[in-house]
């Protein structure tokens, strides 16, 4: 996407980067999820769509991937890039609506979240409130997937999950490190 870049940087608060995520972020979030078993995924921030189309590309066709993007340019560049892809609902919105979604699928259990949401940027209410309710949607071993470019959330992850397993990747810029949450 010729615009990331500029997009990226005009709604910096929301969007926290200026480019998308490296092949080899988008492996090191994707490796540890079994998408044999999954059945439902959920993205939080899908952007230009980097790691919405791996895990297109590893997903089942008959898993679920339910991906949320609040931008309205990131949103219409998905949309056009992914077009009749099986089990993929592109919902433009924000992802503190995102049980509203589940709920009106009647879906119940989640068993993967995937976040590139800059958590690091947002109040501490608000991950509060996302992630309060990711909590009662994911599947007991379910896991909930967020890389951040700093450590300043491991505290408040660590409160909500009883394990926060952390891994990091140089090969990206910034450098990120990717924190896997389990309840
Ligand atoms: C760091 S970018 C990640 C983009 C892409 N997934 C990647 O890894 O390169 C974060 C994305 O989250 C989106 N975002 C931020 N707040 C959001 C919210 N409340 N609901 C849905 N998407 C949101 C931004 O618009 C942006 O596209």
């Amino acid at each position: 996407m010729d615009s990331f870049f500029k997009e990226a940087i005009l709604s910096f608060k929301t969007s926290g980067t200026i480019r998308p995520s490296s092949k080899y972020l988008i492996h090191a979030c994707l490796k540890d999820i079994d998408f044999e078993r999954a059945e439902n995924i959920i993205e939080f921030g899908a952007g230009n769509g980097c790691i919405t189309s791996e895990i297109i590309s590893r997903k089942r066709k008959s898993t679920n991937l339910y991906s949320f993007e609040l931008n309205e340019k990131f949103y219409n560049h998905c949309k056009k890039r992914f077009h009749n892809e099986d089990g993929l609902h592109l919902i433009h919105g924000s992802v503190l609506e995102f049980d509203k979604i589940l709920e009106s699928q009647k879906i119940n259990s989640v068993d993967y979240f995937i976040s590139s949401l800059p958590l690091s940027l947002f109040e501490k209410s608000t991950i509060n409130s996302i992630i309060g309710k990711v909590i009662p949607h994911m599947n007991n071993d379910g896991m909930f997937i967020q890389y951040l470019y700093s450590f300043n959330r491991y505290k408040l992850l660590r409160k909500h999950f009883n394990q926060v397993a952390m891994d990091m990747t140089l090969l990206n810029l910034p450098p990120a490190i990717i924190f896997k949450c389990k309840k």
